[in-house]
């Protein structure tokens, strides 16, 4: 499959969306600072917080997951049966106490926080993928 170019420029914060890659949804969400900061808060909760699992770019081993820290892009994915997980931005504390957003699999359950780390006790065994994609421009990503 071919690379394909996301604008970003009018993301708003807080906000997603999904392209299509490789037959795959691939999610480009614009994180806020909030976000950001409460990340480092539940490394606890998750099972590779540093996201030490090796076969992923070198930019998604940290607890951003990411190049730029405001700006997340995963594979729109479950890692346990390939469900597409719902983007909860301000109602996951249903889901996982404290949380305030994340990614929720309607399969069976697994749950992610905003850099796609899976949490413990879910089936999901890895965190999300992060698919490899560069910068062309500030406002343009190119992914694949
Ligand atoms: Fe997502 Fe099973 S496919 S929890």
């Amino acid at each position: 499959g071919a690379p394909v170019e996301v604008d970003i420029s009018k993301l708003e914060p807080g906000q997603l969306i999904r392209v299509e890659w490789r037959g795959k949804p691939v999610w480009v969400v614009k994180r806020t600072k909030q976000t950001l900061d409460a990340l480092a808060a539940h490394d606890d909760k998750l099972r590779d917080p540093a996201s030490d699992e090796p076969q992923q770019p070198d930019y998604a081993h940290n607890g951003y997951r990411s190049i730029k820290p405001e700006i997340f892009v995963a594979v729109g994915i479950c890692t346990h049966l390939g469900c597409s997980p719902s983007y909860l931005p301000d109602s996951f504390g249903e889901q996982v106490q404290g949380v305030t957003s994340g990614f929720f699999c309607p399969c069976h359950g697994s749950k992610f926080d905003m850099a796609g780390r899976v949490f413990q006790g879910v089936p999901a065994p890895l965190n999300l993928v992060i698919p490899p994609y560069q910068y062309l421009s500030d406002t343009t990503i190119l992914v694949g």
